[in-house]
């Protein structure tokens, strides 16, 4: 996730955080942070380094077990875990793995900043949500999508969601 365009007020760390410091990790941040250099939108970044990320996704062995796991006691619907493996110092970027068990499915979210999502392994299916009437909390669903990849960016500047389930 990145919204490196946008102002968050988070306080800014010491120093970037390499949780999985490996070849192909460096990589693919050095690429995002070259593209959001010379690129005027989101939507342009997404583009240029989508190639390294679905590089990423393809390589076998990169990602070691404790980030593939699910976490029962998360608190997040069905077991999902959510691993950190990178985050910015000024907290403009982030790369991190969410399992998603087979049976369990995330809720309709949005994500508040744009970012490229990809499929390491397993099979699912993306549903995408437009809210049901202005200013809504229901959501009508509008699409589904079998993508190994896609860019996403937040409702606001979208108008849709989605929800992702294993299959
Ligand atoms: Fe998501």
């Amino acid at each position: 996730m990145c919204d490196l365009l946008v102002s968050h007020g988070l306080e800014p760390l010491e120093h970037d955080e390499w949780i999985l410091d490996v070849p192909l990790v460096r990589s693919l941040i050095g690429d995002v942070r070259a593209a959001v250099a010379r690129s005027v939108s989101a939507a342009e970044v997404c583009r240029v380094v989508e190639p390294s990320f679905s590089r990423l996704l393809t390589e076998p062995e990169w990602l070691p077990a404790q980030f593939q796991q699910d976490a029962p006691q998360s608190g997040m619907g069905g077991g999902i875990g959510q691993w950190l493996l990178f985050r910015a110092a000024d907290r403009s970027l982030c790369l991190f793995s969410l399992v998603v068990p087979s049976g369990s499915m995330t809720p309709v979210h949005d994500h508040l900043a744009w970012g490229l999502v990809g499929l390491y392994k397993g099979n699912q299916d993306e549903e995408f949500y437009k809210p049901a009437t202005a200013n809504s909390t229901s959501f009508a669903s509008v699409r589904s999508s079998r993508a190994t990849t896609m860019c996403c960016f937040p409702l606001a500047t979208t108008s849709t969601a989605y929800a992702r389930r294993p299959t």
